[in-house]
């Protein structure tokens, strides 16, 4: 009985180390990868990324707009509590080249105020929307801007098998590819590609973790003073 007893302790301990990530699903010397999320969160879809990103016990980076904190809190603590950085999207996803001085301080500064709200702290970073920004932006908005280097077009439905594809093959040392939390093909992407880019051995940070690592010289990110 006893014998049978420890049989069972000791299958439900193996099944245990299966399940849950371990230090070794983390590459301390792999290549550095920044997973991004924009537009979020619509919880559907950011839940299943999340599960995800438990799952394997790796982070990513999303940029959440002002305009969706309010009644969605819960989703960006558990961002935080899996160890994901939050940015700040601007509140209205508005092309802040178009906007005056004032207008641009206001799209960062309301959806930091929510970020504060929810979470206790505002955001690090920004990222535009469109990734559009010039001269003016970079002077009214003190923050790292961050762009990316690989694109995934995932903002519209996409087949699966083949977005998957696309960022596992694209995906390279230093990189920050673009995804967005919206669409449930990307979230279902999320299962294939995961998996595939720790089988490579990249080591995921968050992009102010890939910023501190580079030393700000990450080409996706336009430093605050910078040239
Ligand atoms: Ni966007």
């Amino acid at each position: 009985m006893l014998c049978l007893f420890s049989l069972f302790l000791f299958l439900l301990s193996s099944r245990g180390e299966d399940a849950v990530p371990t230090a070794t699903t983390v590459n301390e010397n792999g290549p550095l990868l920044a997973l991004t999320f924009d537009d979020g969160p619509y919880p559907k879809v950011t839940t299943h990324i999340l599960d995800v990103l438990e799952k394997h016990g790796v982070c990513a980076t999303f940029f959440v707009l002002g305009s969706r904190v309010e009644g969605r809190e819960e989703v960006l603590l558990r961002m935080e509590a899996l160890g994901c950085e939050i940015g700040n999207h601007t509140f209205s996803h508005a092309d802040l080249t178009r906007l005056s001085a004032e207008q641009c301080k206001e799209e960062i500064d309301k959806t930091n105020a929510e970020f504060e709200r929810a979470l206790g702290h505002p955001a690090s970073v920004v990222r535009p929307p469109y990734g559009f920004y010039n001269a003016a932006v970079r002077k009214n908005v003190p923050y790292p801007l961050v762009l990316w280097t690989v694109d995934t077009n995932d903002w519209r439905p996409r087949n699966v098998a083949e977005l998957a594809g696309a960022v596992v093959r694209e995906a390279e040392d230093g990189c920050v590819i673009l995804m967005h939390d919206q669409q449930s093909s990307t979230a279902q992407a999320m299962d294939a590609i995961i998996p595939a880019l720790v089988a490579k051995g990249f080591r995921f940070v968050t992009v102010s973790e890939l910023i501190a690592a580079t030393d700000g010289a990450c080409k996706a990110v336009k430093m605050p003073g910078g040239g």
